[in-house]
């Protein structure tokens, strides 16, 4: 069967797609029917079935026998280390991890959080709770403390798990000072914390709160896998919103492994025992779904990696790591590619490698650019595919699907709907625009197995932000086109989320940081664009009236701010001081013409503008 008759199989009967698809899976009660539509336009999978996500992952593959196969390898060019750990090890791990997680009180619906950087300790967290029936919330390291009290105060969790410290080229990130302030500006306070003590900077552990990972799970009982319901969460992943409050999307069980088990044979075209590697991080939606469940649950062996495509030491890290372990699919961001590309442009490194068994690059994250494709593409001499997603539908919405067939790639589209997602370009009276016009891309409910059911207590929130504003539609946020042969385009977004690097943030986050400012009267935060990372955010601020302090001072503090509240991995490190913003007549600020005026792109000057003169000031305060 081709593309187009498995997505046809999908839309003549929905319902029986995923009831076959759902035979992949080891189910404790196996699901009845696929679909629960009696909260439309809240849905629900699999609503009868009970199951457990860890014995997916883990316990089944040693019980066929598989005991002895790599489940994860991890390469830290940062450390200089590898370590390989099998599946039977990896059960041990977790079952023990789980038991004294247990011994101290966690259980099914439970919530804990997990701040850590790219170790094999991270994932066995993740199936220790999968393995309770506790609900994880990972934390990106890259964040810093007022973020992770802010997620602290949403999910409300008994446990947190952390390390001491992360990794970055050439310097040491003390995690646990930062845990530490995170849990004293929080509200709620976690009953314990278990520590991963890392020989590059032990921690100092408070007594009575803080825990040793291994010395607290000495003699304890290896705790089984708890049978969960298959609308049970998983996970919560926050995500960055509109506003500096993220977004708790949640993950259930039973969609949540049928989809992904689907996506590793029909997208990514692996089979078990297969090396597969997604260069991201378990902060975000990609390490959750491709570092550790989805490798997992299908039995392949999984990468975590923890260094960077560049200065880890070299710009051939990634060949090396491919070579070495003779990864089969291989899964990173375009700004990865990007930076690779900028140091090594002819490709030079990855000659010396034997690449051989690579079958192919899948890129995603941000819209990958016809020419990082293009470079790829000759340099490899293998396909390379963009596909579309977000941490909200948990899988790819559009991809060329590897294992059903390698469709005609055009660099600039992530090619073609999954099935499960019927993906529209819509104008704004909620109608679909002809092919090749630009709209607001939206998604026909219900959305697939996998994708979100929900945000963490915020069900009025969640119809908000994505149901109400097309009624039948998911709204994606992204706006783009779809052209005649059913291709997609994902061109911008239509809210004020920028893409750095890969890593999804929200300019209003920064926007109240800087605005807590004491000399800051008023500002404004758009994204640039920018080579290496895509978008960069910039900053503009109106300072108080009588303020006399040398602008320099004022933009330094700002950007320190941001980086103390939100974290580096914001990126914040530009800031303009300006007389005034441009806005329309009922004060909102004009953020989309900013951006133009910045990236020197063509633009219309709003017919609503209070006063067009400031946008010449916003041009020349930008050196345009
Ligand atoms: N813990 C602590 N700090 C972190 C961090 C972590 N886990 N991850 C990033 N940071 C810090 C970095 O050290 C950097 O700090 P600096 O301002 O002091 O230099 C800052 O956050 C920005 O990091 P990053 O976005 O990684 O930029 P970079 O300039 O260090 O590297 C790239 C540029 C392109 C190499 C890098 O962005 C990259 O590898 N991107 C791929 C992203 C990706 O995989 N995204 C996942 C989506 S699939
Ligand atoms: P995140 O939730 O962090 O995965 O970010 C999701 C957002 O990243 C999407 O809504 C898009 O704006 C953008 N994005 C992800 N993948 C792609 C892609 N392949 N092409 C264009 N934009 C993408």
């Amino acid at each position: 069967m081709g593309y187009k008759d498995v997505y046809e199989a999908w839309k003549a009967d929905p319902e029986g797609f995923w009831m076959k698809a759902a035979e992949c899976i080891d189910w404790i009660e196996p699901p009845t029917r696929a679909l629960d539509a009696s909260r439309a336009p809240i849905y629900r999978w699999f609503p009868d079935a009970v199951c457990n996500t860890c014995h997916n992952a883990v316990d089944r593959h040693v019980e066929a026998g598989h005991g002895d196969r790599p489940a994860i390898i991890h390469d830290s060019p940062i450390t200089g280390t590898k370590h390989v750990i099998t599946y039977a090890e990896l059960r041990e791990r977790v079952a023990s991890l789980a038991g004294a997680l247990r011994a101290r009180g966690v259980g099914k619906g439970d919530r804990v959080v997990i701040y850590m950087p790219m170790v094999p300790e991270a994932l066995e967290a993740m199936l220790a709770c999968a393995r309770l029936g506790a609900i994880h919330s990972v934390v990106f390291g890259g964040f810093a403390a007022h973020e992770l009290a802010v997620r602290i105060d949403d999910a409300r969790p008994k446990a947190v798990i952390a390390a001491s410290c992360g990794l970055e080229p050439g310097r040491v990130v003390p995690y646990k000072p930062l845990l530490d302030a995170a849990i004293e500006e929080a509200a709620h306070k976690p009953e314990f914390c278990v520590i991963l003590q890392r020989d590059q900077q032990p921690a100092a552990l408070i007594e009575g709160r803080d825990l040793d990972w291994h010395a607290f799970q000495v003699g304890v009982e290896p705790a089984p896998c708890e049978p969960v319901r298959g609308t049970d969460p998983l996970y919560i992943l926050y995500t960055s919103g509109t506003t500096g409050q993220p977004k708790g999307v949640v993950r259930d069980n039973a969609g949540h492994m049928v989809a992904l088990s689907w996506s590793m044979k029909n997208i990514y075209n692996v089979q078990p025992g297969d090396v597969f590697w997604a260069a991201s991080d378990v902060g975000w939606v990609v390490g959750h779904s491709y570092i550790c469940y989805a490798p997992l649950i299908e039995g392949c062996t999984t990468i975590v990696f923890e260094g960077k495509p560049v200065g880890t030491p070299d710009a051939g890290t990634f060949w090396r790591v491919i070579a070495e372990h003779k990864v089969r699919s291989f899964f990173t961001a375009p700004t990865a590619i990007r930076a690779v590309k900028r140091e090594d442009p002819r490709g030079e490194l990855a000659e010396r490698y034997d690449l051989s068994s690579l079958q192919a690059l899948f890129l995603a994250g941000e819209r990958a650019d016809p020419d990082t494709i293009r470079w790829a593409q000759e340099l490899l001499g293998k396909p390379v595919i963009d596909h579309w997603w977000q941490t909200e539908t948990g899988w790819a919405i559009a991809a060329n699907p590897l294992g059903i067939e390698l469709l005609p790639i055009k660099p600039g589209s992530p090619a073609v709907p999954m099935p499960g997602y019927d993906v529209q370009a819509l104008d704004e009276g909620g109608h679909p625009v002809k092919p090749g016009e630009l709209g607001a891309i939206a998604i026909r409910l219900p959305l697939p197995p996998g994708a979100l059911p929900g945000l963490w207590n915020a069900e009025e929130r969640f119809r908000k932000a994505y149901l109400e504003h097309f009624p039948g539609y998911y709204e994606t946020g992204d706006a783009g086109m779809i052209d005649e042969d059913g291709y997609i385009y994902i061109m911008a977004r239509t809210d004020d989320v920028i893409n750095v690097a890969g890593h999804r943030l929200s300019t209003g986050a920064m926007e109240e940081v800087l605005a807590s400012h004491p000399d800051v009267a008023e500002c404004a935060v758009i994204g640039v664009a920018d080579e290496l990372k895509g978008q960069v955010p910039v900053g503009f601020l109106v300072l108080n009236a009588g303020v006399d302090r040398p602008h320099e001072d004022i933009v330094r503090e700002c950007v320190q701010l941001v980086r103390e509240r939100i974290g580096p991995v914001a990126a914040f490190k530009r800031a303009l001081v300006v007389d005034r913003l441009p806005k329309t007549r009922s004060g909102k600020i004009l953020r989309a013409t900013m951006a133009k005026i910045a990236d020197g792109a063509p633009f219309k000057t709003p017919a609503t503008i209070d006063d067009p003169a400031i946008l010449d000031e916003i041009r020349a305060a930008l050196g345009r």
